[in-house]
Protein backbone atom coordinates (compact mmCIF):
# COMPACT_ATOMS: atom_id res chain seq x y z
CA UNK A 1 0.00 0.00 0.00
CA UNK A 2 1.77 3.56 -1.05
CA UNK A 3 2.22 6.09 1.27
CA UNK A 4 -1.05 8.85 1.93
CA UNK A 5 0.62 11.65 -0.50
CA UNK A 6 0.62 15.22 1.16
CA UNK A 7 -1.53 17.26 -1.09
CA UNK A 8 -0.92 20.80 -1.84
CA UNK A 9 -3.99 21.88 -3.98
CA UNK A 10 -7.57 21.95 -3.72
CA UNK A 11 -7.93 20.15 -7.22
CA UNK A 12 -5.84 17.27 -6.49
CA UNK A 13 -7.73 16.98 -2.45
CA UNK A 14 -10.78 16.84 -5.14
CA UNK A 15 -9.44 14.31 -7.52
CA UNK A 16 -7.39 12.00 -5.47
CA UNK A 17 -9.08 12.11 -1.59
CA UNK A 18 -11.47 9.13 -2.67
CA UNK A 19 -11.63 6.07 -5.08
CA UNK A 20 -9.45 3.70 -5.93
CA UNK A 21 -9.77 1.73 -3.19
CA UNK A 22 -12.58 -1.04 -3.62
CA UNK A 23 -11.84 -4.47 -3.48
CA UNK A 24 -12.85 -4.95 -7.63
CA UNK A 25 -9.97 -2.14 -8.41
CA UNK A 26 -12.20 0.18 -10.24
CA UNK A 27 -10.59 3.82 -10.82
CA UNK A 28 -13.73 5.51 -10.11
CA UNK A 29 -16.55 4.76 -7.08
CA UNK A 30 -18.99 2.64 -8.47
CA UNK A 31 -22.31 3.24 -8.07
CA UNK A 32 -23.25 0.45 -5.14
CA UNK A 33 -26.63 0.36 -6.11
CA UNK A 34 -27.68 -1.45 -2.97
CA UNK A 35 -30.18 -1.05 -0.37
CA UNK A 36 -28.43 -3.63 2.41
CA UNK A 37 -25.33 -4.92 2.94
CA UNK A 38 -24.48 -8.85 3.67
CA UNK A 39 -23.01 -10.01 6.55
CA UNK A 40 -20.29 -13.32 6.44
CA UNK A 41 -21.64 -14.55 9.47
CA UNK A 42 -23.81 -14.15 12.70
CA UNK A 43 -20.58 -13.03 14.56
CA UNK A 44 -19.66 -10.20 11.88
CA UNK A 45 -22.99 -8.87 11.73
CA UNK A 46 -22.76 -8.29 15.69
CA UNK A 47 -19.74 -6.63 14.98
CA UNK A 48 -20.60 -4.09 12.74
CA UNK A 49 -23.77 -3.03 14.71
CA UNK A 50 -21.93 -2.62 17.86
CA UNK A 51 -18.48 -1.18 15.65
CA UNK A 52 -18.40 2.75 15.47
CA UNK A 53 -18.66 2.70 11.84
CA UNK A 54 -22.35 1.85 10.89
CA UNK A 55 -22.07 2.58 6.95
CA UNK A 56 -21.97 -1.43 5.64
CA UNK A 57 -25.73 -2.29 6.84
CA UNK A 58 -27.90 -0.66 5.44
CA UNK A 59 -28.19 2.55 2.79
CA UNK A 60 -30.53 4.63 4.86
CA UNK A 61 -27.20 4.64 7.42
CA UNK A 62 -24.37 5.23 4.75
CA UNK A 63 -23.25 3.21 1.20
CA UNK A 64 -19.68 3.29 -0.29
CA UNK A 65 -20.69 5.56 -3.05
CA UNK A 66 -21.57 8.42 -0.13
CA UNK A 67 -18.67 7.96 1.74
CA UNK A 68 -16.51 8.76 -0.90
CA UNK A 69 -18.45 11.88 -1.55
CA UNK A 70 -18.75 12.67 2.21
CA UNK A 71 -14.75 12.05 2.35
CA UNK A 72 -14.43 14.67 -0.53
CA UNK A 73 -16.55 17.36 0.82
CA UNK A 74 -15.22 16.76 4.78
CA UNK A 75 -11.69 17.24 2.70
CA UNK A 76 -11.95 20.42 0.61
CA UNK A 77 -13.78 22.13 3.92
CA UNK A 78 -11.44 21.38 6.01
CA UNK A 79 -8.30 21.98 3.65
CA UNK A 80 -5.51 23.79 5.06
CA UNK A 81 -7.05 24.42 8.67
CA UNK A 82 -5.40 23.48 12.01
CA UNK A 83 -6.75 23.03 15.13
CA UNK A 84 -4.95 25.11 18.09
CA UNK A 85 -2.61 22.43 18.89
CA UNK A 86 -1.11 22.88 14.97
CA UNK A 87 -3.20 19.25 13.86
CA UNK A 88 -5.25 19.21 10.88
CA UNK A 89 -8.86 19.88 11.41
CA UNK A 90 -10.91 16.83 11.28
CA UNK A 91 -14.46 16.71 9.74
CA UNK A 92 -17.22 14.54 9.23
CA UNK A 93 -19.42 14.99 6.33
CA UNK A 94 -23.08 13.51 6.24
CA UNK A 95 -24.96 13.36 2.67
CA UNK A 96 -28.44 14.10 2.43
CA UNK A 97 -31.45 14.14 -0.13
CA UNK A 98 -30.92 17.54 -0.15
CA UNK A 99 -30.21 20.92 0.92
CA UNK A 100 -33.23 21.05 3.10
CA UNK A 101 -33.01 17.99 4.64
CA UNK A 102 -28.75 18.90 5.69
CA UNK A 103 -30.06 21.94 7.51
CA UNK A 104 -33.02 20.46 8.44
CA UNK A 105 -30.60 17.92 10.77
CA UNK A 106 -28.45 20.91 11.62
CA UNK A 107 -31.41 22.86 13.19
CA UNK A 108 -33.19 19.73 14.50
CA UNK A 109 -29.51 17.69 16.21
CA UNK A 110 -28.96 20.84 17.91
CA UNK A 111 -31.91 22.77 19.09
CA UNK A 112 -34.79 21.97 21.54
CA UNK A 113 -38.64 23.25 22.24
CA UNK A 114 -37.82 26.69 23.62
CA UNK A 115 -34.40 27.59 21.55
CA UNK A 116 -34.07 30.38 19.30
CA UNK A 117 -32.31 30.36 16.22
CA UNK A 118 -30.59 33.93 15.42
CA UNK A 119 -30.45 34.65 11.91
CA UNK A 120 -29.90 37.25 9.06
CA UNK A 121 -32.95 39.02 6.99
CA UNK A 122 -31.36 37.88 3.77
CA UNK A 123 -32.28 34.18 3.49
CA UNK A 124 -32.88 31.27 1.11
CA UNK A 125 -36.88 31.22 0.31
CA UNK A 126 -36.58 27.79 1.61
CA UNK A 127 -34.80 28.42 4.80
CA UNK A 128 -36.89 31.67 5.65
CA UNK A 129 -40.04 29.42 5.33
CA UNK A 130 -38.74 27.09 7.76
CA UNK A 131 -38.10 29.12 10.25
CA UNK A 132 -41.35 30.88 9.66
CA UNK A 133 -44.04 27.98 9.53
CA UNK A 134 -41.97 24.58 10.42
CA UNK A 135 -39.88 24.92 12.89
CA UNK A 136 -42.39 26.94 15.26
CA UNK A 137 -44.19 23.64 15.35
CA UNK A 138 -41.20 22.06 17.32
CA UNK A 139 -41.15 25.03 19.22
CA UNK A 140 -38.11 26.54 17.93
CA UNK A 141 -38.18 29.70 17.27
CA UNK A 142 -36.23 32.15 14.97
CA UNK A 143 -34.99 35.94 15.66
CA UNK A 144 -34.08 37.35 12.45
CA UNK A 145 -31.83 40.98 12.42
CA UNK A 146 -29.78 42.68 10.25
CA UNK A 147 -26.02 40.65 11.22
CA UNK A 148 -23.78 42.84 9.21
CA UNK A 149 -23.78 44.98 12.09
CA UNK A 150 -22.47 43.17 14.99
CA UNK A 151 -23.63 45.72 17.63
CA UNK A 152 -27.22 44.72 16.87
CA UNK A 153 -25.73 41.21 16.67
CA UNK A 154 -24.54 41.69 20.35
CA UNK A 155 -27.40 43.18 21.66
CA UNK A 156 -30.04 40.57 20.76
CA UNK A 157 -27.83 37.94 22.15
CA UNK A 158 -27.72 39.97 25.81
CA UNK A 159 -31.42 40.44 25.86
CA UNK A 160 -32.42 37.28 24.84
CA UNK A 161 -30.98 33.78 26.76
CA UNK A 162 -33.06 31.62 24.38
CA UNK A 163 -30.64 31.72 21.62
CA UNK A 164 -28.44 28.73 21.10
CA UNK A 165 -27.85 28.90 17.61
CA UNK A 166 -26.32 31.77 15.37
CA UNK A 167 -27.15 30.97 11.80
CA UNK A 168 -26.04 32.89 8.61
CA UNK A 169 -25.56 32.45 4.87
CA UNK A 170 -23.02 34.23 3.04
CA UNK A 171 -23.01 35.26 0.68
CA UNK A 172 -27.06 35.56 0.30
CA UNK A 173 -29.64 35.07 -1.98
CA UNK A 174 -30.50 37.45 -4.60
CA UNK A 175 -28.68 40.70 -3.35
CA UNK A 176 -25.44 39.21 -2.24
CA UNK A 177 -25.20 40.05 1.35
CA UNK A 178 -22.18 39.00 2.83
CA UNK A 179 -21.36 38.10 6.71
CA UNK A 180 -18.46 38.96 8.83
CA UNK A 181 -18.09 35.02 9.69
CA UNK A 182 -14.89 36.25 12.23
CA UNK A 183 -16.79 38.77 14.00
CA UNK A 184 -20.39 36.23 14.75
CA UNK A 185 -17.72 33.40 15.17
CA UNK A 186 -16.34 35.45 18.38
CA UNK A 187 -20.26 36.92 19.39
CA UNK A 188 -21.21 33.04 19.35
CA UNK A 189 -18.49 31.81 21.37
CA UNK A 190 -18.63 34.72 23.86
CA UNK A 191 -22.49 33.95 24.45
CA UNK A 192 -21.92 30.04 24.26
CA UNK A 193 -23.91 29.59 20.93
CA UNK A 194 -23.87 27.31 18.08
CA UNK A 195 -22.41 28.91 14.99
CA UNK A 196 -23.64 27.74 11.18
CA UNK A 197 -23.00 28.55 8.28
CA UNK A 198 -24.45 27.84 4.58
CA UNK A 199 -21.72 27.79 2.14
CA UNK A 200 -23.74 26.79 -0.95
CA UNK A 201 -23.04 29.92 -2.71
CA UNK A 202 -19.10 30.00 -2.24
CA UNK A 203 -18.42 26.27 -1.80
CA UNK A 204 -15.06 25.24 0.00
CA UNK A 205 -12.91 26.91 -2.93
CA UNK A 206 -13.86 30.40 -2.12
CA UNK A 207 -14.74 29.66 1.24
CA UNK A 208 -14.12 28.10 4.47
CA UNK A 209 -16.15 28.77 7.28
CA UNK A 210 -14.15 26.41 9.67
CA UNK A 211 -11.22 28.46 9.42
CA UNK A 212 -13.60 31.29 10.99
CA UNK A 213 -14.73 28.93 13.84
CA UNK A 214 -17.79 27.68 12.77
CA UNK A 215 -19.37 24.78 14.15
CA UNK A 216 -21.71 22.98 11.36
CA UNK A 217 -21.77 23.86 8.08
CA UNK A 218 -23.84 22.74 5.14
CA UNK A 219 -24.71 23.26 1.51
CA UNK A 220 -27.52 22.77 -0.85
CA UNK A 221 -24.71 20.24 -3.56
CA UNK A 222 -27.31 20.49 -6.04
CA UNK A 223 -25.53 24.00 -6.97
CA UNK A 224 -21.67 24.15 -7.68
CA UNK A 225 -20.29 21.10 -5.43
CA UNK A 226 -22.15 18.81 -8.71
CA UNK A 227 -21.91 21.37 -10.99
CA UNK A 228 -24.08 20.22 -14.05
CA UNK A 229 -26.84 20.28 -12.57
CA UNK A 230 -27.90 16.76 -12.62
CA UNK A 231 -28.74 15.85 -9.14
CA UNK A 232 -30.49 17.55 -5.36
CA UNK A 233 -28.61 16.82 -2.78
CA UNK A 234 -27.29 18.09 0.75
CA UNK A 235 -24.27 17.73 2.77
CA UNK A 236 -23.59 18.53 6.47
CA UNK A 237 -20.28 18.90 7.84
CA UNK A 238 -19.62 19.21 11.39
CA UNK A 239 -16.33 19.63 13.44
CA UNK A 240 -17.44 17.86 16.81
CA UNK A 241 -16.97 14.41 15.25
CA UNK A 242 -18.69 12.48 18.59
CA UNK A 243 -21.68 14.81 18.38
CA UNK A 244 -21.80 14.17 14.64
CA UNK A 245 -21.40 10.47 15.41
CA UNK A 246 -23.73 9.89 17.82
CA UNK A 247 -26.30 12.90 17.55
CA UNK A 248 -26.34 14.37 14.51
CA UNK A 249 -26.15 10.79 12.77
CA UNK A 250 -29.37 9.37 14.58
CA UNK A 251 -31.58 12.21 13.60
CA UNK A 252 -30.23 12.40 9.92
CA UNK A 253 -31.16 8.37 9.69
CA UNK A 254 -33.89 8.43 11.75
CA UNK A 255 -35.31 10.92 10.01
CA UNK A 256 -34.44 9.01 6.82
CA UNK A 257 -33.43 12.20 4.59
CA UNK A 258 -30.32 9.65 3.00
CA UNK A 259 -28.77 10.57 -0.28
CA UNK A 260 -29.16 7.79 -2.98
CA UNK A 261 -25.42 6.19 -4.66
CA UNK A 262 -26.56 7.47 -8.26
CA UNK A 263 -26.89 11.04 -6.97
CA UNK A 264 -23.63 10.21 -4.33
CA UNK A 265 -21.68 9.32 -7.89
CA UNK A 266 -22.89 12.36 -9.92
CA UNK A 267 -21.75 14.46 -6.99
CA UNK A 268 -18.55 12.94 -6.39
CA UNK A 269 -17.46 13.53 -10.51
CA UNK A 270 -18.60 16.68 -10.43
CA UNK A 271 -16.61 17.83 -7.35
CA UNK A 272 -13.46 16.80 -9.17
CA UNK A 273 -13.50 20.26 -11.22
CA UNK A 274 -14.14 22.12 -8.78
CA UNK A 275 -11.70 24.40 -8.81
CA UNK A 276 -11.53 24.71 -12.28
CA UNK A 277 -14.96 25.41 -12.63
CA UNK A 278 -15.44 28.14 -9.78
CA UNK A 279 -12.15 29.73 -11.48
CA UNK A 280 -13.91 30.07 -14.45
CA UNK A 281 -17.28 31.05 -12.98
CA UNK A 282 -15.86 34.16 -11.01
CA UNK A 283 -14.02 35.30 -13.90
CA UNK A 284 -17.13 35.43 -16.29
CA UNK A 285 -19.19 36.98 -13.73
CA UNK A 286 -16.54 39.56 -12.73
CA UNK A 287 -16.87 40.62 -16.70
CA UNK A 288 -20.54 40.20 -16.76
CA UNK A 289 -20.87 42.77 -13.25
CA UNK A 290 -18.47 45.44 -15.14
CA UNK A 291 -20.37 44.98 -18.30
CA UNK A 292 -23.87 45.31 -16.61
CA UNK A 293 -22.35 48.09 -14.00
CA UNK A 294 -21.77 49.96 -17.64
CA UNK A 295 -24.82 49.46 -19.61
CA UNK A 296 -27.33 52.30 -20.22
CA UNK A 297 -30.59 50.05 -19.56
CA UNK A 298 -29.45 49.41 -16.22
CA UNK A 299 -30.26 50.81 -13.07
CA UNK A 300 -28.17 48.64 -10.50
CA UNK A 301 -26.32 45.40 -10.14
CA UNK A 302 -25.72 43.99 -7.33
CA UNK A 303 -22.58 42.08 -6.86
CA UNK A 304 -20.04 41.66 -4.08
CA UNK A 305 -17.18 42.18 -6.45
CA UNK A 306 -18.12 45.35 -7.03
CA UNK A 307 -16.24 48.26 -4.87
CA UNK A 308 -19.82 49.84 -5.14
CA UNK A 309 -21.28 46.73 -3.24
CA UNK A 310 -21.87 47.59 0.49
CA UNK A 311 -20.23 44.17 2.03
CA UNK A 312 -17.25 44.77 -1.09
CA UNK A 313 -14.64 44.59 2.36
CA UNK A 314 -15.97 41.83 3.52
CA UNK A 315 -16.71 39.88 0.70
CA UNK A 316 -12.76 40.74 0.03
CA UNK A 317 -11.60 39.36 3.76
CA UNK A 318 -13.05 36.56 3.46
CA UNK A 319 -13.63 34.91 -0.06
CA UNK A 320 -11.15 33.89 -2.56
CA UNK A 321 -13.41 35.74 -5.30
CA UNK A 322 -16.61 36.94 -4.84
CA UNK A 323 -18.46 33.95 -6.41
CA UNK A 324 -20.96 33.72 -9.64
CA UNK A 325 -24.07 34.97 -8.35
CA UNK A 326 -25.16 38.62 -9.00
CA UNK A 327 -28.60 40.19 -9.15
CA UNK A 328 -29.86 43.63 -11.05
CA UNK A 329 -32.71 45.93 -12.03
CA UNK A 330 -33.55 47.38 -15.28
CA UNK A 331 -34.49 51.11 -15.62
CA UNK A 332 -37.62 49.85 -17.17
CA UNK A 333 -38.39 47.85 -13.96
CA UNK A 334 -41.06 44.63 -14.04
CA UNK A 335 -42.15 44.73 -18.12
CA UNK A 336 -38.87 45.52 -18.98
CA UNK A 337 -37.09 42.85 -17.10
CA UNK A 338 -40.13 40.23 -18.65
CA UNK A 339 -39.09 41.64 -21.86
CA UNK A 340 -35.42 40.55 -21.25
CA UNK A 341 -35.99 37.31 -20.03
CA UNK A 342 -38.02 36.54 -22.73
CA UNK A 343 -35.44 37.69 -25.61
CA UNK A 344 -32.23 35.42 -24.07
CA UNK A 345 -31.15 33.24 -26.83
CA UNK A 346 -28.49 31.28 -24.88
CA UNK A 347 -28.90 31.74 -21.08
CA UNK A 348 -31.01 29.75 -19.99
CA UNK A 349 -34.53 30.70 -17.95
CA UNK A 350 -34.58 28.76 -14.93
CA UNK A 351 -33.94 28.40 -10.90
CA UNK A 352 -31.34 27.18 -9.42
CA UNK A 353 -27.55 28.50 -9.52
CA UNK A 354 -24.57 27.20 -10.07
CA UNK A 355 -24.45 25.29 -13.28
CA UNK A 356 -22.02 24.98 -15.75
CA UNK A 357 -24.58 27.10 -17.94
CA UNK A 358 -25.90 30.44 -17.15
CA UNK A 359 -29.04 30.67 -15.56
CA UNK A 360 -31.30 33.63 -15.20
CA UNK A 361 -34.61 33.62 -12.63
CA UNK A 362 -37.04 36.29 -11.31
CA UNK A 363 -36.45 36.30 -7.50
CA UNK A 364 -40.16 37.88 -6.58
CA UNK A 365 -42.46 35.21 -8.50
CA UNK A 366 -39.96 32.29 -7.92
CA UNK A 367 -37.36 31.63 -5.07
CA UNK A 368 -38.76 34.53 -2.80
CA UNK A 369 -42.55 34.53 -3.75
CA UNK A 370 -43.23 32.85 -0.16
CA UNK A 371 -42.45 36.46 1.54
CA UNK A 372 -44.78 39.64 1.43
CA UNK A 373 -44.21 42.45 -0.87
CA UNK A 374 -43.20 44.52 1.48
CA UNK A 375 -41.11 42.13 3.01
CA UNK A 376 -39.91 41.08 0.06
CA UNK A 377 -39.03 45.28 -0.59
CA UNK A 378 -37.28 45.22 2.86
CA UNK A 379 -34.65 42.44 1.52
CA UNK A 380 -33.80 44.65 -1.45
CA UNK A 381 -35.74 42.31 -3.58
CA UNK A 382 -37.57 44.33 -6.25
CA UNK A 383 -40.57 43.24 -8.64
CA UNK A 384 -38.09 44.04 -11.49
CA UNK A 385 -35.12 42.14 -9.42
CA UNK A 386 -33.32 39.60 -12.29
CA UNK A 387 -31.13 36.92 -10.36
CA UNK A 388 -28.08 35.82 -12.96
CA UNK A 389 -25.91 32.49 -12.28
CA UNK A 390 -22.81 33.34 -14.05
CA UNK A 391 -21.97 29.98 -15.76
CA UNK A 392 -18.33 28.94 -17.45
CA UNK A 393 -19.79 29.58 -21.12
CA UNK A 394 -17.01 31.83 -23.15
CA UNK A 395 -17.47 35.24 -21.88
CA UNK A 396 -18.26 36.45 -25.39
CA UNK A 397 -21.35 34.84 -25.93
CA UNK A 398 -23.01 35.66 -22.39
CA UNK A 399 -21.84 39.50 -23.15
CA UNK A 400 -23.47 38.83 -26.75
CA UNK A 401 -26.54 37.18 -25.69
CA UNK A 402 -26.84 39.60 -22.66
CA UNK A 403 -26.84 43.00 -25.15
CA UNK A 404 -28.84 41.78 -27.84
CA UNK A 405 -31.54 40.92 -24.83
CA UNK A 406 -31.39 44.42 -23.44
CA UNK A 407 -31.66 46.48 -26.82
CA UNK A 408 -34.71 48.28 -27.34
C1 LIG B 1 -28.48 29.08 -0.40
C2 LIG B 1 -29.35 27.86 -0.46
N1 LIG B 1 -29.45 27.09 0.65
C3 LIG B 1 -30.22 25.99 0.64
C4 LIG B 1 -30.94 25.60 -0.47
C5 LIG B 1 -31.80 24.35 -0.43
O1 LIG B 1 -31.17 23.34 -1.16
P1 LIG B 1 -31.95 22.15 -1.93
O2 LIG B 1 -32.77 22.78 -2.99
O3 LIG B 1 -30.83 21.29 -2.44
O4 LIG B 1 -32.78 21.46 -0.92
C6 LIG B 1 -30.84 26.37 -1.63
C7 LIG B 1 -31.59 25.99 -2.84
O5 LIG B 1 -31.69 26.75 -3.78
C8 LIG B 1 -30.02 27.53 -1.62
O6 LIG B 1 -29.89 28.32 -2.71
Amino acid sequence: MSKQPILTGISSVAIHTSGHNNAEFAHITPIFATSTFTFDTAESGMERYSGPDKTRIYSRWGNPTFTAAEETIAALESFGIFNADGSPLKLKALLHASGQSAMTTMFMSNLQSGDTILSHFALYGGTNELFKSVLPQSGIKATIIDMRDLNMVEDALKKDSSIKLIHVETPANPTLQCIDLAGISELAKKYNCIFTVDNTFATPYLQQPFKYGADFVFHSTTKFLNGHGTAIGGVLLGKDLEKMNTTVWKWHTLMGGNSNPFDAFLLGQGMKTLEIRMDKHCSNAMEVANFLNAHTAIEKVNYNGLSTHPDYAIAQKQMRHPGALMSFELKAGLVGGKKFIDKLQMCVRAVSLGTVDTLISHPASMTHSSLTPEERLKYGITDGLIRMSVGIENIADILNDLNQALSV
